[in-house]
């Protein structure tokens, strides 16, 4: 007799790391909200997009293009790989590219850390992805509190990692708090971890610190045999929806990257984007001055209103309201008037929410709401 069609996917008839897992949370989509709400005009501040929106040029290039989805991308995206060695100064044997940093994420566990043997090591809270896909992989996670202000402390993390211990994971600066380690403190790190300890540190909102030069150690990569850097064009350079992330790795293991990628994940449009978002370089100054300027607005903004933000160097800020509890009704309130920011109860802090900077107007609109749900 045929089994019938669902006694495939029983509890006992699928991985037991596939059986518990909890799904990513993403932030709520403008679509959603406008149904949910009756509403014609909704802002999201709530998954570190670009507030500028999608360069020009980019949008130029998407439209020459658009006749060639039919066809397949170069398999590697030479071209990308190129033009991203030359952009920070890297030789193009350690640039990978991916659908997103977070197919860069998942394949580096993959590649490095054996299920059962091996332990991936992080703080608590981290992006959400590091610890989700690990325990996908069978992989032990071992996390170290940050500090009650969110600092990282760095030189404890070592602490954790032992002959086991596949890779570490470093977000600089943070997500969600948007705390930027010193980049001394990160380098202590890497040269203190045991050997066989790849270091991952995760760039995706460097860019927007006020001292990119002194913050990131990405174009001292060569100097670091132990260490990966990942960044993402999701966030300065406006292609969040293209997924398109890269990573620069010690060449070694950027070679078995290469060799196991899934060979098209970067599609050709994407690919596209990537040359052109590299090269609108009025479009990236814009934007690091509306977000440079926007944190500041909106860390005013709200601590004239009580409320306690953390100090960022990122697009967003995370923030407590004047009372930890006014959390989950500041953020319903705020849906209900069209702005949708996140909440931070899925990194187990229910008492903060994270906003991302949006423009000059669209600030003033979170605040002046806020104003009046906080009144
Ligand atoms: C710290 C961090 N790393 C990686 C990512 C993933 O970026 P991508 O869109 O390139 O997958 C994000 C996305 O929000 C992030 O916050």
């Amino acid at each position: 007799m045929n089994p019938s069609p669902d006694s495939l996917a029983e509890p006992d008839q699928v991985r037991p790391e596939v059986r518990g897992f909890t799904a990513y949370v993403p932030g709520l989509s403008i679509d959603e909200i406008k149904e949910k709400y009756g509403l014609a005009r909704v802002i999201k501040m709530a998954s570190n997009e670009n507030p500028l929106g999608t360069s020009p040029l980019v949008r130029e290039t998407l439209r020459r293009h658009a006749a060639s989805a039919f066809r397949y991308p170069q398999g590697g995206n030479p071209r990308l790989v190129t033009a991203l060695a030359r952009h920070h100064g890297v030789s193009a044997d350690r640039v990978v590219v991916g659908n997103g940093s977070d197919e860069i994420i998942d394949l580096l566990l993959r590649i490095r850390a054996v299920p059962g043997r091996h332990n991936v090591v992080t703080f608590d809270p981290c992006f959400s992805i590091y610890p989700l896909q690990a325990r996908l992989c069978g992989v032990e996670v071992r996390r170290l509190p940050l500090r009650k202000d969110f600092s990282q402390p760095l030189r404890d993390l070592r602490t954790l990692a032992d002959d086991r211990t596949a890779l570490v994971f470093v977000t600089t600066p943070d997500n969600p708090s948007g705390y930027c380690p010193p980049a001394d403190a990160v380098l202590e790190l890497a040269r203190s971890l045991p050997p066989g300890c790849l270091l991952v540190v995760d760039e995706a909102y460097m860019d927007f610190v006020d001292d990119e030069a002194a913050t990131s150690l990405l174009r001292r990569a060569a100097e670091l045999p132990n260490t990966a850097f990942l960044r993402t064009f999701s966030k300065s350079f406006g292609l969040a929806g293209l997924r398109l992330g890269y990573g620069v790795l010690p060449p070694r293991l950027a070679e078995y990257y290469r060799r196991v990628r899934l060979p098209f994940s970067v599609n050709i449009l994407a690919e596209e984007a990537g040359l052109s978002a590299l090269e609108d370089a009025t479009f990236r100054a814009a934007t690091l001055r509306v977000v440079r300027e926007g944190r500041r607005q909106l860390t005013e903004g709200l601590r004239a209103l009580g409320c306690t933000v953390y100090a960022s160097q990122a697009n967003f800020l995370m923030f407590a309201p004047p009372s930890g509890r006014q959390a989950p009704s500041l953020f319903e309130a705020l849906l209900a008037r069209g702005i949708i920011i996140r909440p931070l109860k899925s990194y187990a802090l229910p008492h903060l929410l994270r906003v991302s900077v949006g423009t000059d107007e669209e600030n003033a609109a979170f605040l002046q709401c806020c104003k009046e749900i906080l009144a």
